[in-house]
C-alpha cells in the first residue's frame, strides 16, 4: 500500500495545519471548515496526479488547443460528520463526480473499547472508478476499513484514494494488515505518533465532527 505524506515537505500545508491544530484559532469554526476544505483541495490535486488522461480539442478565441483531461470515473465517499468539509474540498475540484455519504460512528461497548456502528450509506455503485474515501481524522483506522468494507463488498473499484488530514501510525498500520493486496493508496497532511485512552490522536487536534459543527449530544 502506498502511503502518501503530503507533510513532510514545507508547503502551504503546513499553514492549515498549525491553524487547525491550534488549540485557540480552531475555535473559530468557520475557519476550521474552511482549512479543511483548502487541504482537501490539495489532496485532490495530488490525487489527480495519479490518474488517466485522455486529450480533447478546444476552440479558444484564437485557435484550437489539444488538451488533457482526466478519463476516470471519480466517486467522494465521507463518513459523517466530520468527512464533510474535506468532501466539499475535494468536489470543488473534481466538481464531475459522484458522491456517496455515510453515517459510521463508535458505539462504546465497555469501558473505552468501541465498534463501529454503521448506520446508512447513501450513493452509486464503486464498480469500475476511481473511490476517494475521505475522512479527515485517521485514528485507529477502524472506520475506515468497515467503510471500505461495505462499499467494496459486492462491486470492485479501479483504484480506492483514502484520503485524511491527520492520521495516526497505529491506524495506518491497521490499513497496511488489513488491506494488504487491495488496490488502495493512503494520503495524508501528517502522521501523528500516538493515540489516547479514548482512540484520540495525540497531538491531533481534537474532535474534528465538534470544532467543524459544534458538540453532539
Ligand atoms: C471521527 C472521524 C472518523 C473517526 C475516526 O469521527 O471523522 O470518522 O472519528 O476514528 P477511527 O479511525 O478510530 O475509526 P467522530 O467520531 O469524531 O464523529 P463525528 O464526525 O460525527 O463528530
Ligand atoms: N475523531 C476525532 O475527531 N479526533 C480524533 O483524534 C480521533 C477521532
Amino acid at each position: 500500500m502506498q502511503i502518501n505524506h503530503l507533510g513532510k515537505d514545507h508547503s502551504l500545508i503546513g499553514s492549515f495545519m498549525a491553524e487547525l491544530r491550534d488549540v485557540v484559532i480552531q475555535q473559530d469554526k468557520f475557519r476550521f471548515r474552511t482549512n479543511i476544505e483548502r487541504l482537501g483541495q490539495i489532496l485532490a490535486y495530488e490525487v489527480s496526479k495519479t490518474l488517466t488522461f485522455e486529450p480533447i480539442k478546444v476552440k479558444t478565441p484564437l485557435g484550437e488547443k489539444i488538451v488533457f483531461v482526466p478519463k476516470d470515473k471519480i466517486v467522494i465517499a465521507s463518513i459523517l460528520r466530520a468527512g464533510l468539509p474535506l468532501h466539499q474540498g475535494i468536489l470543488s475540484y473534481f466538481d464531475k463526480a459522484e458522491n456517496i455519504f455515510i453515517a459510521a460512528y463508535r458505539k462504546h461497548t465497555e469501558g473505552y473499547d468501541f465498534d463501529i456502528q454503521l448506520d446508512y450509506v447513501s450513493g452509486p455503485s464503486v464498480e469500475q472508478k476511481i473511490l476517494i474515501l475521505a475522512d479527515p481524522m485517521l485514528a485507529t483506522a477502524s472506520s475506515l476499513v468497515k467503510v471500505y468494507r461495505t462499499l467494496t463488498k459486492e462491486t470492485k473499484p479501479l483504484h480506492t484514494h483514502i484520503v485524511s488530514v491527520i492520521s495516526a501510525v497505529q491506524g495506518i498500520r491497521l490499513l497496511e494488515n488489513e488491506l494488504k493486496g487491495e488496490n488502495v493508496s493512503v494520503w495524508t497532511c501528517a502522521i501523528d505518533e500516538e493515540l489516547d485512552q479514548k482512540s484520540y490522536i495525540v497531538p491531533g487536534l481534537g474532535d474534528a465532527g465538534d470544532l467543524a459543527f459544534g458538540e453532539k449530544l
